[in-house]
């Protein structure tokens, strides 16, 4: 391997670079291919890898994303610690466009993805089926989020401190129904990718920092036409360059030692695959 790296950022909707000066490796995976290649370069001293979680060109919608690959590039090159900002929407008018929010908690109403490395397929050799159940309470790294946090009131963005995202399967936006129930049901914002990638995260034992950008308040929030993509990536486009200083910032502020769960979350566990 050429090139390694101990934190990633997976970059969403709108957000295709993160480093001006990168070594560019493509790496494969028992899973198939990453969304693109692995863009490593440093930010303060620590090495970070970037990958584009739709594909540079955005040619991956969120439910063709392979997520498996992705985390498993990641830290095959070394990462251990993830950040994930992404486009969301929100659920309640006070949180409108321009809203960055740390969640502490997720809901997956997604439908057809794969979320686990541990599907008990039999192993080449015969021997340990792949069974393991994590645990996700708690699906985001304290220590990440406490990261981001701080990054972003460095900036002077005060964010959202905690909070529920819920990913939708998409690619379509939600109906008006849809939204207003997953308001009432105390969810802060909406989005289509958080979900499964906080979750195979944890199966390898990865820190995962969901940084979340609302780009438009979601259907039952507003009272006009719907979500659509433009006004997406319109918005994400104007806070891509201070969402990118966040991101450096809390690169540094990342923790060079983890003491967290998540390093340990596979402790006393038989993963029956080899981890890269
Ligand atoms: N990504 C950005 N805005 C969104 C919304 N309203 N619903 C789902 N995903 C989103």
């Amino acid at each position: 391997m050429s090139a390694q790296a101990e934190i990633g950022v997976i970059g969403g909707s709108g957000f295709y670079s993160f480093l001006d000066d990168v070594t560019e490796i493509t790496v494969e995976t028992p899973y198939g291919e990453p969304s693109d290649s692995l863009f490593i370069g440093e930010v303060a001293g620590r090495r970070v890898a970037f990958l584009p979680r739709h594909g540079r060109k955005h040619h991956l919608p969120p439910h063709r994303i392979n997520y498996r690959a992705n985390l498993w590039a990641l830290r095959s090159v070394g990462v251990r610690q993830v950040l994930g900002p992404c486009a969301v929407g929100g659920l309640r008018p006070e949180y409108g466009p321009g809203t960055l929010v740390v969640p502490d908690q997720l809901v997956d109403r997604t439908k057809s993805r794969v979320q686990t490395y541990y599907d008990g397929e039999a192993l080449a050799d015969g021997s340990v089926p792949n069974v393991l159940h994590v645990t996700f309470a708690d699906p985001y790294c304290e220590a990440g989020r406490k990261a981001a946090i701080a990054a972003a009131r460095g900036r002077g963005w005060e964010p959202v401190d905690g909070g529920t995202l819920v990913v939708i399967e998409g690619p379509r936006f939600s109906t008006r129904a849809e939204s207003r129930r997953h308001a009432a049901q105390g969810w802060s914002v909406v989005g289509m990718t958080g979900h499964p990638e906080a979750v195979l995260a944890r199966e390898l034992a990865l820190c995962y920092t969901s940084i979340n950008l609302v780009t438009d308040l979601d259907a039952g929030a507003e009272a006009g036409e719907g979500v659509s993509h433009e006004e997406v990536l319109k918005v994400f486009a104007e806070n891509v360059g201070r969402l990118r200083e966040v991101l450096f910032d809390a690169v540094a502020a990342l923790p060079a030692e983890r003491s967290c769960a998540c390093a340990t979350a596979l402790d006393g566990m038989d993963p029956g695959i080899a981890l890269p």
